[in-house]
């Protein structure tokens, strides 16, 4: 997510024709509003996503431990609503009714991520393993197998055992880099002869910049100018080190793939006529995604990272900057430690120079970039407030990944698009178009050359959005969270990601109008459903409450 205040810089119009400046393909061949008739390689990898705090619920059952975002969630205006993922979509429950709705969308895979806590209450291994844990994901893991569901497994979805940062300062300190490995390295033990795509952190640009440095986000430190590259720092360490233990003690029987899930947003330059703009685009792309990618292919931080943060760090009189640097040993130990690329993708940004004072209380990461963030009012943002519909962008991000990381393997691990809580309607017709013009930029991008296999729809279900709490839903599947047996409804997206996937694209103009309309025919009934479901609870209100039938875990 980016942050409200990064956005909220200036809502203006511009009118700019968008011509790029990479040179190896070109963008003016396929005009922005083009759509692309086409299909998929074979054997393109489709899914849909969650992740543990935002979908399990069962915070503290069955001897799971605290995490930070179980502590942040129950402080009191931290969240919209005060909402808790303590219960959110009760997934710990509902393994069976989950896999059956991946199954009626035709999944090829189906991304999730291990509650550390669950499997190591305190987040040591040493201290306990706590086997309960180990047998829900051991349950998920099978029961996706056995209905031909890929798991990919994320390690690291933000919840840190809490136990981590009350002793050590969580990601601050570089004792996590050990620690998470010995999880990582159990992980690999109890599941990894059924799971072979494994991803170490899911999104540390969240993790480094809202975590430990605005505290819009768990642990909730507000450690301007020095805290996320700290964080940072001390992931890409842990994250080298998870995938050379997989390389040294598992990839020979595993056989399995190590990579890190990254956020990237696109950053267009306002004025492409422009050198300053152009190269506070670049500023804006290198400062998000090259952050951690750019040490990961290439061994160090992006040059023009150690430069401004270098040059404003002696204007404050620091003596050394404040974005840590590797020794020699590091740089080669981290270079080359990814196996896939995951790319989440969601909106897009122009980009215009601006300077900032460098003055020791105005520094911090997002003033380091000297930059401006602007959006075009005409873009559709039906829900989240950060999130424009900009497809286009999609297909110059992953274009960029090409072209600077070495043409990696990618899978793109999240992309989609919310509406607002109060919105009970099950017809999306905005998230049909969302999806479609993002798969098609992203098809367009394979035809340019770009090495992606899989993509991943986010997300599943609606879900606690973070300190968005409920009232954000990003789901293909609505739940009705009022009611305690948490029932999934499906939303029209549903039928018309089930026809790109049947067909593996988008096989011509009449059938992919017709799957629109057919999806917002068959969610009427839906919408009938869920209204007397709802009327139905209301008037049971105030006979006692049945608990949903649960799964044997
Ligand atoms: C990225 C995060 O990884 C995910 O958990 C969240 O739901 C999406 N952004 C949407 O905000």
């Amino acid at each position: 997510m980016l942050p409200r205040c990064a956005v909220g810089v200036c809502h203006v119009l511009m009118l700019v024709l968008c011509v790029s400046a990479a040179e190896d393909f070109d963008w003016t061949k396929n005009h922005h509003g083009s759509f692309y008739y086409g299909t998929f390689p074979a054997g393109f990898s489709w899914g849909a996503g969650g992740s543990a705090y935002q979908t399990e619920g069962a915070w503290d059952k069955d001897g799971k431990g605290l995490s930070i975002w179980d502590v942040f969630s129950h402080k009191k205006g931290k969240i919209q609503q005060n909402d808790t993922g303590d219960f959110s979509c009760e997934g710990y429950y509902k393994v069976k009714d989950d896999v059956s709705l991946m199954k009626e969308l035709r999944l090829n895979h189906y991304r999730f991520s291990i509650s550390w806590p669950r499997l190591l209450p305190t987040g040591i291994k040493s201290d306990h393993v706590n086997e309960k844990g180990i047998q829900y994901y051991d349950h998920l893991i099978n029961h996706l197998l056995e209905n031909k569901i890929t798991p990919i497994v994320t390690l690291y979805h933000w919840d840190l055992p809490q136990v981590l940062q009350e002793k050590y300062g969580g990601w601050q300190n570089i004792s996590m880099v050990n620690y998470f490995n010995e999880f990582a390295n159990l992980c690999f033990e109890r599941f990894g002869d059924r799971v072979k795509y494994w991803i170490t952190f899911n999104n540390p640009w969240s993790v480094a910049v809202e975590g430990y440095e605005t505290g819009e986000h768990a642990p909730g430190l507000r450690l301007r100018g020095t805290g996320a590259y700290r964080a940072a720092h001390h992931i890409i360490k842990a994250h080298a080190k998870v995938w050379h233990t997989y390389d040294t003690q598992w990839r020979g029987k595993q056989k399995g793939l190590v990579g890190i899930a990254l956020s990237g947003e696109w950053g267009e330059p306002v004025d492409i006529s422009n050198q300053k703009d152009i190269e506070a685009a670049e500023r804006y792309v290198q400062f998000h995604l090259g952050w951690f990618a750019t040490p990961i292919f290439h061994g160090d931080y992006p040059q023009v990272m150690k430069d401004f943060i270098g040059r404003k760090s002696v204007q404050q009189g620091l003596g050394t900057s404040r974005l840590p640097t590797f020794s020699p040993q590091e740089k080669s130990y981290i270079k080359g430690t990814c196996d896939f690329l995951g790319i989440g993708h969601f909106t897009t940004r122009y980009i215009t120079q601006k300077n900032n004072p460098s003055g020791r209380s105005s520094s911090n990461y997002f003033s380091d970039r000297d930059l401006a963030e602007l959006v075009d009012p005409r873009w559709p943002d039906p829900g989240s407030e950060w999130l424009y519909a900009v497809p286009w962008g999609f297909r110059r991000l992953l274009n960029f990944v090409k072209t600077q990381y070495g043409n990696p393997m990618i899978y793109v691990t999240e992309n989609g698009v919310s509406e607002k809580m109060l919105c009970t309607e099950l017809c999306d017709e905005w998230r049909i178009q969302y999806y479609k013009d993002y798969i098609n930029e992203m098809l367009k991008a394979i035809k340019d050359g770009v090495n992606v296999k899989g993509y991943t729809a986010w997300s599943l279900l609606d879900k606690f959005e973070w300190d968005e709490g409920f009232s954000e839903r990003f789901g293909l599947y609505y739940v009705d969270f009022r009611n305690k047996n948490k029932p999934r409804y499906p939303k029209a997206s549903v039928q018309f990601y089930k026809r790109i996937i049947s067909s593996n694209g988008f096989p011509n103009q009449r059938e992919v109008e017709n799957w629109r309309r057919k999806a917002v025919e068959t969610c009427s009934s839906s919408n009938q459903l869920l209204a007397a479901a709802r009327r139905k609870s209301q008037e049971h209100a105030e006979m006692p409450k049945v608990w949903p039938v649960h799964d044997e875990v």
